[in-house]
């Protein structure tokens, strides 16, 4: 049955025609009115019968206090179903098909009538489907409530008889260490560990799930996979949303418990982990486990050092007016919170494989850009050999993972520039998963659904695993109650506080912005650029933050580079200091000396803390030699720039 689980997986969703379809199961779900249903589980299942992975014996049995009957409950997700379904073309005979399994039952988690009532409808749906007694429990609820549904759903006798019972919990587990253990105390006192599966929702994404496939089954890497070839590794998980409507839970919560103790470090452990025995889910398990737990817990001084936290402010426009509020504006935020809405941590796993690899994690929401990123640096060739060549510095490779929303993987390295001399270039190979495979987007949770119902816990969490997770996170969050916050202090659609910068430069490293396409196509002297043309201006940018006050270019210097704004405001400032012009986000500067061969025709100043990409003028004069479809467009929009200034300069010397 394992084995069942692990081709779908293996072989992608390409081939699921050659998969058997889950077990027969009813599925309960509690909270079944509720916005997990409606968004992700139902899709999920949808998914699942349209491409014939759902057997003809299941059943699904919903409960929630909301008052609706079966018809009406029904009726809804006919509704929701429309907004949330995944698929290309909508099958309205596969969903008609599902929907007329579906039931519902009124009322509380804490009224054993209820309980009783859900007892009886599982078994008249057992009999009617066939399901041979096997029943799963969807938690879809927040976490204070799993205690009681478990203490009821024993109480009600639901674990005698024949079949598997399984439960499903979700995040958050745990605010914190206790309460974890608490959670996991609950929930164990019902229930073996076999029958609990906790969901981390990132475990169920594809390119999350083959990080281990690329791992184990690919032969190339696994010998530099250690500290004596890998420099450092980056995760990398931006969201340009805000918290939107969940104010109340986020403040209680930050980005530690929302984001990095779960779907980080799980990110974290299969890309670290040592090999396992088997790809038997408690053989990866344990390999997890153990991960986590060498990961080092820091003391109070060490987080202060090795972990920042920021806060995105409010949204000004130029009068000093609220245009977007910051998140102590949210509704059902404190005005004054301290909450982190960004943090950044740099981490070391304290055994053999890694020893001295510093890991370094950033995320943070109202950011510039949504994408999520796993980039693993070699350690730099050495640079002797090319002495006496024009090479001056050697870069990194990198092997970057595109999580999302490009789902793909990267690698980045030298070749040579072709030509009779030795000059080097930052190239990169790349694979999409769009292009080699042709399935459907999946919401995740198909995957989870189906191995639950075959018994495979490998893409689910565990109890140990959660609190080696919790472990790591505490001291932060201790130390961060205990200190004010100086919030807010980053921008909302920057690329977080300053003080994330420093933590990573303070080593001599960089974070690597992974920018796409659509970032770049912002920018107007690169909206028209092909594929090909916008890979070579991203290889080549380089990112730089300037403060408040700061000056970026100086009047008469040498032309050497020309920045992208990607975020605050930039001025132009006359000789007498005057500014004649304000640059924002998506401008650029510093083209005319660099594409003019010109001094710099103008003083530019940061006005607010501003994030910049810097490109280079011997990068940039290559990209254009090897694109001169697009170098006559550039080379037009700096020349009438260029004549701008000379008018300006013209008239204000009265001539
Ligand atoms: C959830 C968090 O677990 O993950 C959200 O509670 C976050 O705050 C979300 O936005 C991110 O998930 P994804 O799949 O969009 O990366």
């Amino acid at each position: 049955m394992q084995e069942a689980a692990h081709v779908l997986r293996a072989h992608g969703a390409e081939t699921q025609k050659d998969c058997p379809t889950c077990e027969p199961f009813v599925m309960v779900i509690f909270g079944a009115s509720g916005d997990l249903t409606k968004r992700l589980l139902v899709p999920a299942l949808y998914n699942l019968a349209c491409d014939g992975l759902l057997s003809e014996n299941f059943a699904v049995l919903g409960t929630a206090m909301d008052a609706m009957t079966t018809e009406s409950f029904r009726a809804k997700l006919s509704e929701d179903i429309k907004s949330f379904h995944t698929r290309k073309e909508f099958d309205a005979p596969a969903w008609e098909k599902l929907i007329a399994r579906f039931h519902y039952i009124p009322g509380s988690f804490s009224d054993m009538g209820v309980f009783a009532q859900i007892k009886a409808k599982v078994a008249e749906l057992d009999a009617q489907y066939k399901c041979g007694g096997n029943v799963l429990f969807y938690c879809a609820i927040a976490p204070r409530f799993f205690g009681t549904v478990c203490d009821n759903l024993h109480a009600a006798g639901f674990k005698d008889g024949p079949g598997w019972k399984r439960i499903i919990v979700e995040k958050p587990f745990g605010s914190d260490l206790q309460s974890a253990r608490k959670l996991n105390a609950e929930v164990l006192a019902h229930w073996d560990e076999s029958q609990i599966y906790r969901v981390d929702h990132y475990l169920g994404k594809e390119t999350v799930q083959n990080l281990l496939a690329f791992r184990f089954s690919n032969g190339m890497y696994e010998p530099l996979w250690n500290k004596h070839h890998i420099d450092n590794i980056q995760f990398n998980v931006s969201e340009a949303v805000d918290v939107e409507q969940r104010g109340g839970y986020y403040d209680n919560a930050g980005v530690v418990r929302d984001m990095m103790q779960n779907h980080m470090f799980q990110m974290l452990a299969y890309l670290c982990m040592e090999v396992p025995g088997s790809f038997e889910a408690n053989a990866i398990r344990n390999e997890k486990a153990k991960l986590l737990q060498a990961v080092r817990i820091y003391a109070p001084n060490e987080v202060a050092r090795h972990v920042v936290r920021g806060q995105y402010g409010p949204l000004l426009n130029e009068k000093g007016e609220v245009i977007q509020p910051g998140y102590r504006q949210t509704k059902d935020v404190n005005p004054n919170s301290k909450t982190e809405t960004y943090a950044a941590a740099k981490f070391l796993i304290d055994n053999w494989r890694w020893e001295g690899v510093p890991i370094y994690l950033r995320s943070g929401k109202a950011l510039w850009k949504r994408g999520t990123e796993i980039v693993v640096e070699f350690k730099k060739a050495p640079k002797v050999l090319f002495r006496n060549t024009p090479v001056h510095k050697l870069g990194k490779n990198r092997l970057v993972f595109h999580i999302q929303p490009f789902q793909g993987i990267e690698m980045q390295f030298h070749a040579k520039v072709p030509g009779p001399m030795l000059q080097l270039q930052q190239v990169q190979m790349r694979f999409g998963y769009g292009d080699a495979f042709k399935a459907s987007r999946y919401t995740g949770y198909e995957v989870m659904l189906y191995s639950c119902s075959h018994g495979d816990a490998t893409l689910f969490s565990r109890g140990d695993l959660v609190e080696a997770a919790w472990k790591v996170a505490q001291p932060i969050l201790d130390y961060w109650a205990k200190e004010p916050a100086d919030f807010p202090d980053y921008a909302r659609g920057s690329w977080g506080p300053q003080i994330a910068t420093e933590l990573i430069e303070r080593d001599g490293r960089r974070w690597f912005e992974v920018i796409t396409d659509e970032v770049l196509k912002k920018v107007a002297l690169f909206k028209d650029g092909d594929p090909l043309f916008l890979s070579q201006v991203i290889l080549a940018l380089r990112p730089v933050s300037f403060a408040a006050g700061e000056m970026i270019i100086k009047k008469g210097d040498e032309g050497r580079e020309m920045y992208v704004l990607v975020r605050g405001d930039v001025e132009v400032v006359d000789d007498a200091g005057h500014v004649v012009k304000l640059l924002q986000d998506g401008d650029f500067f510093g083209e005319i000396g660099v594409l003019m061969s010109c001094p710099r025709t103008a003083n530019v100043r940061a006005k607010t803390a501003c994030n910049l990409f810097v490109l280079e003028r011997a990068d940039f004069m290559r990209i254009l030699r090897d694109h001169p479809q697009f170098a006559e467009g550039v080379q037009k929009v700096a020349l009438e720039r260029y004549n701008l200034v000379l008018q300006a300069e013209h008239m204000a010397a009265g001539k």
